[in-house]
């Protein structure tokens, strides 16, 4: 078991028993994020900065990579739609 932790218009946390993206974690926490493309890395919208556990989110892969260049991100920020969690994690909602 571990735990997601997401500030966004409050602070919530989501307990998880298997890998999840980030936003799916959100969904299920009742706090969704932003997903205009519905999840498949091409709008940016579900955009988070990642504060803690960053190591166990999922490597960045070459089109999250794309749109993360495209946002012009910081090296902290990740899509919640491509950032899987396997362990604790804390996000800010950006
Ligand atoms: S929901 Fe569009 S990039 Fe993540």
């Amino acid at each position: 078991m571990f735990k997601v932790t997401l500030k966004g218009r409050q602070v919530i946390h989501i307990e998880l028993e298997r890998e999840l993206s980030i936003m799916a974690a959100a969904a299920k926490g009742e706090q969704p994020l932003n997903h205009t493309c519905g999840g498949h890395a091409r709008c940016g919208t579900c955009l988070v900065t990642v504060e803690e556990g960053g190591a166990n989110l999922t490597p960045i892969g070459a089109t999250e990579a794309r749109i993360l260049r495209v946002l012009k991100a910081r090296p902290d920020q990740r899509l919640g739609c491509q950032a899987w969690a396997s362990g604790d994690v804390t996000c800010k909602v950006d």
